[in-house]
Parts: C-alpha cells; sequence; structure tokens
C-alpha cells in the first residue's frame, strides 16, 4: 500500500541494535514482494523467522483443467460450491491463466491446525457472506461483507470467522495488486477524482506479540504445491514493525461511484489493477441523466480481454434471471451486451441496488472442472428472443 504505516515498537533507524528485554537483539527482516525495489516493509520478531522444525510431505492442489481455450459465453452458479470445515481445502480455483487465479470458497471456519502463506501470489479475497478477524503477524483486520481484503505473497494468516456461513470470492494474484495508477500522484496518494481514498483503507491493528516457542504449521503454497512446514516460534511475533507492504481491507460499500448525463465506461468502475488484470466494482448509483439516456449497456467488443462478473446483490440492471453469487464470463474476441429487453426496460429509471464484481483479465481464462461442475448450461443462448 502506498502510504506508511507502523505499529508497535522499532529502533530509530533501519539495520541497527534493537535490544530486546533480555538483553538480546529482535529479529529485524525486511519484508517485500518486489526485490527491493518495490514496497517493503521492516519487521522486527521475537525470534528469527528461519527456526523451521519439520517439513512434513509436499501434496499438490494444482486445479485440473476442464477447458484449455475458451470462446464460448459461459455461467456458472457460485452459491453451489460446497461448505467446507476447512479453508484451504474450502477454495475451489476455477479459472486460471498465467497472471491470475480465481476462485470462490465456503468454509464453515478456518480450522484450527495451521496457518497459511501463499508463498506465490498476492491474495484479494472478497467477502460476499460472513465476517469475522484476518490475523497476520501485522495486527488483525476486521471483515465483514463488502470487504476486499488484500493480503501481499509472503503474508502468514489465519481468518477467525464469527459464524459458519461464509462466502468467499478470491484471487490469486502473480504480480502486486495496486490501487489503480490513474487514481494516485507521484507520490502514490489517492487524487480527488478517486473513488476511494486513504480514510476508507482499514489497515492492520491490534498487534499481539506471541513470545512462545512451540509448534506451529505453516502451509505454504508455491507452484501449485503446499508445503507443510513447522516452525518453533510462533508466525505473529512481531513487537514492531513499520512501511509500505501490509494487508488492508477496503469495503466495495466505500466506493463512491461515478455517473454521468450518459453511459459511463466500466474504468470508472475500477478498483484494483494486477498486471494483466483489472477488478471493478459496480455499486448502487443514480442512473444517466440525459433525458433520452439508456442505462443499461451497449453492446461491446471486448476483444483484449475475458470480463468476469460476480454478482453479489441488487437487481442487476443489464441480465435476466440471475443469482446470488452467479458468474458470467465473456470470453475475448465476440461481443456480447446486454439481454433482450433489458436496455428498453431501464429507460427513465432513476437508480440501480446492483452490486457486482468484475474481473477482468487481458490474457484468456482457461477453465477448471470445478468450474464446470457448476456451470449453467447454455447461457451462450441466452440472447435469443
Ligand atoms: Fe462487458
Amino acid at each position: 500500500m502506498p502510504f506508511y504505516q507502523k505499529q508497535g515498537i522499532i529502533p530509530p533507524k533501519r539495520h541497527i541494535v534493537f535490544e530486546n528485554e533480555e538483553g538480546g537483539l529482535y529479529q529485524e527482516e525486511v519484508f517485500g514482494t518486489a526485490g527491493f525495489v518495490g514496497m517493503t516493509s521492516t519487521l522486527y520478531h521475537v525470534h528469527p523467522p528461519t527456526m523451521v522444525a519439520e517439513m512434513g510431505e509436499p501434496y499438490p492442489v494444482a486445479p485440473e483443467i476442464a477447458i484449455e481455450k475458451n470462446l464460448k459465453a459461459l455461467s456458472f452458479n457460485g452459491y453451489d460450491v460446497a461448505q467446507v470445515d476447512d479453508y484451504l481445502r474450502s477454495r475451489n480455483t476455477l479459472f486460471v491463466n498465467n497472471d491470475l487465479h480465481i476462485g470462490l470458497a465456503a468454509p464453515s471456519k478456518f480450522s484450527d491446525g495451521y496457518f497459511f502463506k501463499n508463498a506465490d501470489a498476492d491474495e484479494m479475497i472478497f467477502i460476499h457472506h460472513g465476517s469475522g478477524i484476518l490475523n497476520t503477524a501485522f495486527g488483525q483486520i476486521p471483515f465483514e461483507y463488502g470487504d476486499y481484503l488484500i493480503i501481499p505473497r509472503g503474508t502468514v494468516y489465519q481468518l477467525d470467522f464469527d459464524s459458519t456461513d461464509n462466502r468467499l470470492l478470491y484471487i490469486e494474484s502473480f504480480s502486486p495488486i495496486f490501487t489503480p495508477k490513474k487514481y494516485r500522484n507521484n507520490f502514490g496518494q489517492l487524487l480527488e477524482h478517486s473513488p476511494y481514498c486513504e480514510r476508507d483503507i482499514k489497515t492492520p491493528q491490534n498487534l499481539k506479540t506471541n513470545k512462545e516457542l512451540g509448534e506451529y504449521k505453516t502451509l505454504i503454497k508455491k507452484q501449485g504445491m503446499i508445503y507443510p512446514y513447522t516452525y518453533k516460534n510462533h508466525p505473529f511475533d512481531l513487537v514492531g514493525w513499520d512501511g509500505y507492504n501490509y494487508p488492508y481491507a477496503i469495503s466495495i460499500h466505500d466506493f463512491e461511484p461515478i455517473t454521468g448525463r450518459i453511459h459511463q465506461p466500466p474504468p470508472v468502475h475500477q478498483q484494483f489493477e494486477g498486471n494483466n488484470f483489472v477488478v471493478c466494482s459496480f455499486v448502487p448509483r443514480l442512473y444517466d441523466y440525459h433525458p433520452k439516456s439508456i442505462p443499461a449497456p451497449y453492446h461491446h467488443s471486448n476483444i483484449d480481454s475475458d470480463e468476469l462478473l460476480y454478482y453479489v446483490d441488487g437487481d442487476f440492471m443489464s441480465r435476466n434471471n440471475v443469482s446470488k453469487g452467479q458468474i458470467t464470463l465473456h470470453p475475448g474476441g465476440i461481443p456480447h451486451g446486454p439481454h433482450p429487453g433489458t436496455q428498453e426496460k431501464s429507460i427513465g429509471k432513476k437508480s440501480t441496488s446492483e452490486l457486482a464484481v468484475m474481473i477482468d483479465p487481458f490474457n484468456p481464462l482457461k477453465i477448471t472442472r470445478q468450474a464446470m461442475n457448476i456451470e449453467v448450461k447454455d447461457y451462450y443462448k441466452s440472447w435469443i428472443h
């Protein structure tokens, strides 16, 4: 995140003696995701972060691809993914390319036995249903319906859910996830035309230092494998940290929509960007106010990107018969547009209550077997009167 944060206690300079209460040294770790040229934070551990006690047998979790190449509009019932009482096992990877994986999960709990670290990918977790606390070494971030959690790769975390009914949409991005550059000035500050600002961003708080030694299982994901590590030190043993690289949350409900006299294009809805993809938030808003405006979108040719829409809540203006958690995937290469009758129906309407997350990957998505298990059949024919 491009603004400076500090929690706990840190020494007055980097890389100098920082004594603990026993006269020994706190253990400094520079934590970055783009070598030494990207954003970093400097962490101060009670114990070295290298105290590996055991390594279990690694096991594969790479998704099975059902459709390698696709030029067909598809739809999926996202709420049909099974509820599972373990966070990692609940995750269903549905769509993949070399830039990102997209999935859905319905965990009824995290599981007591481990911490998780994604060593390959920054994660964006959109909370469609449920609430709780994201626990990390940086501190805690409470989350609720509508929050996007952004977790930089390498961050060890647990999700402490308040109840068993949880619905998550997630992205694993193999590049850092940023706020869009067009919203920021040269210094990283979010500009006046940005639909959200720093005040909307929830940063880690309530740093807790876990000094005790023991056996702490951390499941580390890398290259489609899970590596079970057991450390002697608790992964959340920081006395302090500062810097720019840390997990944060921002709510879709704090996204202030940009509207116009005539239809505004999808880039006004942009929430995040990564390498070769963007994420947009479609939120409740007033409709276009030109006397002859058509609020529903026009047909358009997304020749350069796939368009994946995840329907969260409210009526979706351009679609008939969509349900909560439904996904549509309009592949790059063929035009798509509103369903029959929805343009006419939208004329004269004053506002919409739609809430949806759009993910546009600029490289084609492959579709997994898990996705095909929840497919809505024959969606591609749904534009015929
Ligand atoms: Fe579109």
